[in-house]
């Protein structure tokens, strides 16, 4: 009598330990997955500016995506995938969803995380205010807390809480406050500053907004610096030799420096903060100097384009293509081919320290 109550006592026991086995892999396995949160712009856009329709700069028609899963326009500015794609392949990260796809819910979000990047977005809110529509980055911070709120209500404040603060975040901005803003005449930012104080009001800019983020939750972040903004083939045809431009190049430079000192800062001030700042500038300029040495045949014209019509976006179903798109730095007038991002994505990764995961996605299916 006394023993069997003794093994009812055992088995009770064990079967509260199973059960504590199961809902701790069941957390892992259903909640606990680590996934990333995304804020960028043209370069990281997976697809929100195809559903803002007055938007001026959407990768909406062939042959954006050509390289892409299906081939069809996916909202990539690219022909494949974009750095960051890349760099949450390789370690072992699931891809975020767009922020207005359709088929955004709490599960996609726990998934896989959410990418509010836009094409045209800017650190500041007035960069691309041509293109009419196009989510700036203090834009993108609210749609992020809007998602937190939304979270919150559909799992509660614990799991929200441990999703927002495993997570990894990439912000990946800044060439359009040059490109469509400081460099246009047309906006008065390129009047009041000079390169120098725009820099610094960007720079500043940019630590508040990291600032936000790290007081809504986020812990590990990554910045990606800018590369060398003068060679993209719209600032080529700029220098009558066709060469790449060195002043806008030496901004680039000057804003990698200073942010990447922002970035630091704050990554040693702020309560338990991991904030990294990653760029592959030397790297790409290399890429663009000795395309041969790196397996390319040209880094001066896009392989999408309509030839000596040089409208801002190109790439289009009137376009032509070149013949071997691998061999190709650049895809269109702005952004690189799906190889030239693949070295550049490698190469930040190399820098910043982080171990490729060896089964990693390879190839540029989702
Ligand atoms: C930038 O835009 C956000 C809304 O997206 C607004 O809350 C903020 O006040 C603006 N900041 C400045 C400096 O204009
Ligand atoms: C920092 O991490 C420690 C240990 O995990 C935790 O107790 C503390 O609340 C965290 N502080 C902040 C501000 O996140
Ligand atoms: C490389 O580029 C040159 C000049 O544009 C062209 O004549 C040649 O056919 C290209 N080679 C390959 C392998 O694409
Ligand atoms: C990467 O590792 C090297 C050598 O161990 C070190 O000098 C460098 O500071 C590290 N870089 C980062 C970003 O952690």
């Amino acid at each position: 009598m006394a023993c069997k109550k003794r093994s009812g006592k055992l088995q009770a026991m064990a079967l509260a330990v199973l059960l504590l086995l199961l809902l701790g892999l069941a957390g892992k396995g259903c909640h606990g997955d680590v996934v990333q949160f995304i804020f960028g712009d043209s370069l990281s856009d997976v697809g929100n500016n195809n559903y803002l329709t007055k938007s001026l700069a959407r990768a909406a028609l062939p042959w954006y995506g050509i390289d892409f899963a299906s081939g069809m326009p996916n909202g990539r500015f690219c022909n494949g995938r974009t750095v960051a794609d890349i760099v949450g392949d390789k370690m072992g990260l699931p891809r975020p969803v767009a922020f207005l796809d359709p088929s955004l819910d709490e599960n996609a979000i726990l998934k896989y995380g959410v990418n509010y990047a836009s094409g045209g977005g800017g650190i500041l809110n007035e960069t691309s205010s041509l293109f009419i529509q196009r989510f700036s980055l203090y834009k993108q911070i609210e749609l992020f807390q809007g998602t937190q709120e939304f979270m919150r209500r559909k799992v509660g404040k614990a799991a929200a809480d441990k999703l927002f603060g495993e997570a990894y975040y990439v912000v990946a901005m800044g060439a359009n406050d040059f490109i469509n803003n400081y460099l246009l005449p047309v906006y008065s930012d390129s009047w009041t500053y000079n390169g120098d104080t725009f820099v610094k009001y960007m720079v500043s800019t940019l630590e508040s907004q990291l600032r936000l983020l790290h007081a809504m939750g986020a812990r590990r972040l990554t910045f990606f610096g800018l590369g060398p903004m003068g060679c993209i083939p719209l600032q080529r045809i700029l220098t009558s030799t066709g060469g790449c431009q060195d002043s806008t190049n030496a901004l680039s430079k000057s804003f990698n420096a200073q942010a990447g000192a922002a970035v630091s800062r704050l990554s040693s001030s702020l309560p338990n903060a991991t904030f990294r700042f990653g760029e592959a500038f030397d790297y790409f300029q290399d890429l663009i100097d000795r395309p041969l040495a790196h397996g390319f045949n040209d880094s001066r014209a896009p392989c999408c384009t309509l030839g000596r019509v040089r409208p801002t976006l190109t790439c289009t179903p009137l376009s032509t293509l070149c013949k071997d798109r691998s061999q190709y730095v650049f895809w269109d007038e702005y952004h690189p081919t799906d190889r030239a991002n693949e070295l550049i994505a490698l190469e930040t990764l190399r820098k910043l320290n982080i171990t490729v995961v060896a089964n990693a996605a390879t190839t540029s299916s989702p």
